[in-house]
């Protein structure tokens, strides 16, 4: 969608796959659905590193609203879990120097079963810009799938028409899962800042290996509607949840950040061992998913266990047109693991002066290549490695000689 927002991959946190629905508060009082929870996530994005290096959005999912809308047709948010309502959020958020998503759904109720914005687009949208939202995902429960093409864009309509910028986010394409042939990402990508369309995430391997072979068997259709401003949304990172070992989450990471995809957490920021807090926080790897040029990677080399990706990315040589790759290798074997040896030019990497490789977990040089080397790396199993290719004539060389690293 062409409205001037989302012109990197949107980066935060929201609450769905970490927290879901749970709305007992008396019970669960530190992971329920209620103000206190995105209050708390906030206060740790602001303290604990992640807004600095870019994760922005704190994002309300379902479950924040009142049963019924007011007398004048209005949402309404819970009244007893989100007693200082949603404008009081925004400001929570705006205060810190973050922004906030809401959640709605296209039909008559969202999938939890709140009110949905069937027949009341115009006036939720308005209500969303007078609580200075900032973000909105749009849910497609209950709702006849025909009228997808409909609704999302009078949606895009209705939030334009308030005059507040809203990143617009849509669950259409997700919902038609089974009825490819009604996809089409250029009429969406008109319409929307990013979509999810592909099931829901877990916090579990085999979840996380159902997305990645999903949008591998779909780059085709995938890579070339994707860009700035219009981004496929494979679903949250899980990393830090609980069943999500180190080696997965950089796995994750690795995958999400070649696609350009949305980075956005569902964890518990105020629990989250320091590990995965380095690993959410990889400024070297997040500076692959924001690249500007913002490229959906593509796989280029496939085994029975082991992928390779490839992300053309910034610096690009003006003279030559050559880009920069980011190069990931993803090992999906559960116990072994893997050496994996290719010649670069192969895969594509064919600058004839070479190219400087960095190791972007470790954050080691690891060395110069020419397009005739090969290049030999071991990945753990469930984990990925994840490399930077600068072309020589763009790189930091140090006095580096291909002689010395080969
Ligand atoms: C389905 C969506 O795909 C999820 O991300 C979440 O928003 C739930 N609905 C909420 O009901």
């Amino acid at each position: 969608l062409d409205n001037g927002l989302a012109r990197t991959p949107p980066m935060g946190w929201m609450s769905w796959t970490a927290f879901y629905c749970e709305m007992n508060c008396q019970k669960h009082p530190h992971a329920c659905i209620n103000e206190q929870l995105y209050m708390d996530m906030a206060d740790r994005m602001a303290a604990d590193g992640y807004l600095a290096v870019g994760y922005k959005g704190v994002h309300v999912d379902d479950c924040w609203m009142d049963r019924q809308r007011d007398a004048a047709g209005r949402l309404v948010s819970d009244p007893q879990r989100f007693p200082s309502g949603m404008k009081s959020l925004a400001k929570y958020m705006h205060d810190r120097g973050l922004t906030f998503g809401i959640y709605e759904d296209y039909g008559t109720k969202t999938c939890a079963g709140f009110p949905g914005s069937y027949g009341f687009l115009q006036m939720d949208a308005q209500s969303f810009a007078d609580w200075d939202v900032d973000y909105l995902k749009l849910d497609g429960c209950n709702i006849n799938l025909d009228l997808m093409p409909v609704g999302y864009p009078e949606m895009a309509r209705a939030l334009n028409a308030t005059g507040r910028p809203i990143v617009y986010s849509c669950s259409w394409p997700a919902y038609l899962i089974n009825q490819p042939q009604k996809v089409d990402y250029n009429v969406i990508g008109e319409y929307c800042n990013l979509w999810r369309n592909f099931d829901d995430i877990n916090s579990s391997w085999k979840s996380i290996m159902s997305i990645i072979s999903y949008y591998d068997h779909m780059q085709d259709k995938h890579i070339p509607t994707h860009g700035p401003g219009k981004w496929h949304d494979p679903d949250m990172l899980v990393i830090g949840n609980a069943g999500i070992t180190p080696d997965m989450a950089r796995a994750q990471m690795t995958i999400w950040c070649i696609w350009s995809a949305p980075l956005i957490m569902s964890n518990d920021l105020r629990n989250i061992a320091p590990v995965f807090r380095d690993i959410l926080q990889n400024k070297a790897v997040i500076a692959v998913d924001q690249d500007p040029l913002g490229k959906m990677g593509r796989l280029v080399a496939n085994t029975t266990d082991v992928g390779v990706y490839l992300k053309p990315m910034t610096p690009v040589d003006s003279a030559t047109g050559e880009t920069s790759f980011a190069i990931g290798i993803l090992n999906r074997n559960p116990v072994n693991r893997n050496s994996v040896e290719f010649v670069l030019g192969r895969l594509g990497l064919s600058s004839p002066g070479g190219y400087r490789i960095d190791d972007l977990w470790t954050g080691q040089l690891v060395g110069v290549f020419r397009p005739t080397d090969s290049f030999q790396t071991v990945v753990n199993p469930t984990g990925a490695n994840m490399f930077k290719a600068t072309p020589v004539a763009l790189a930091n060389l140090k006095g580096l000689r291909f002689a010395t690293f080969k």
